[in-house]
């Protein structure tokens, strides 16, 4: 069901890979609640991806840009503003990689230059695209940036390896550059933690079959699907939530707030 929530809004969806990804579904919902958009991703997942099917469907156009790159992310911001017609409402960070994960370094060996890359596309590279919308004068009054993260940011999960130090960068960077976007122009800056979901950054994490299944049972919701964190990106995206800023928030179907469920008692008792 579409609400309108969007209508004559414009922003930019970092990171839809294929329909598995969340920045897929958020493009598909935030289309349908009538928002106008650019896609980007990294020029690299470009090739791999099938993010012109997206644009075909949503009637957008795509601009690549690697999030580490100040260059792409100035051309990405100017050609965008061109093509929707003026600054922006709302801007999606929806990218994750860790070269230590990928390549399943032990936590006590990791590579540091990986661990570098890992800050620099997962966490700084947010800094890096709002200082761009600062310097170009690209976002319009109220409008509304989001970063997607996960709760390893907070509590150990040994197989997220670095990852989980680049989301509290990022969770950081939120909080930082809210309190100047807001003095600025009412922009808000937020992060949504959202639970483990089935997509290609999300599995590529070890164990992640057991990890979602723990968590689908240690959460009284259930997991939140990438469905679920498209329709919330959307309503933080729409002027119903224009004085939430500079939050970590949970979208975890009441994960983190859990000590123990019934579910896992019945598990562990077997
Ligand atoms: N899947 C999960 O379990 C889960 C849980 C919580 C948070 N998240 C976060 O959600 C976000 C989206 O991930 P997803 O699960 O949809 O997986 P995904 O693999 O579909 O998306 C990750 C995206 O990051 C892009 N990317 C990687 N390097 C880039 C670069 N240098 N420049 C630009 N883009 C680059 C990839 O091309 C990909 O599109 C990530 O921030 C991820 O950490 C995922």
């Amino acid at each position: 069901m579409s609400y309108n929530l969007l209508k004559g809004k414009r922003g930019i969806i970092f990171g839809a890979l294929d329909e598995k990804s969340i920045a897929w579904k958020v493009a598909e919902k935030a289309h349908d609640e009538g928002a106008t958009f650019t896609l980007t991703n990294a020029p690299i997942a470009m090739r791999m991806g099938k993010i012109n099917d997206l644009a075909a469907a949503c009637n957008a156009q795509v601009i690549p840009a690697d999030a580490t790159s100040m260059e792409d992310l100035e051309n990405l911001f100017t050609k965008s503003m061109e093509i929707l017609g003026g600054p922006l409402d709302f801007v999606l960070h929806s990218i994750g990689m860790s070269p230590n994960v990928r390549k399943s370094r032990p936590y006590g060996d990791l590579n540091y230059d990986w661990f570098q890359k890992t800050l620099d596309i997962s966490g700084l590279s947010f800094h890096k695209v709002m200082q761009t919308a600062d310097k170009l004068d690209a976002m319009n009054q109220w409008g509304s940036i989001l970063a997607l993260t996960y709760i390893a940011a907070q509590r150990t999960f040994p197989d997220y390896s670095d990852m989980a130090q680049a989301k509290a960068l990022l969770e950081s960077i939120a909080r930082s550059y809210g309190y100047f976007f807001a003095k600025k122009n009412n922009v808000r800056v937020n992060t949504i933690s959202q639970s483990p979901t089935m997509t290609t950054a999300g599995s590529g994490v070890g164990g992640f079959d057991v990890f979602f299944d723990y968590a689908e049972k240690m959460s009284p919701l259930g997991n939140a699907t990438a469905e679920d964190c498209a329709n919330y990106v959307v309503m933080m995206f729409s002027d119903l939530t224009r004085k939430v800023t500079m939050q970590n928030l949970m979208h975890d179907g009441g994960f983190s707030s859990s000590g123990i469920t019934s579910e896992l008692i019945e598990n562990l008792t077997e």
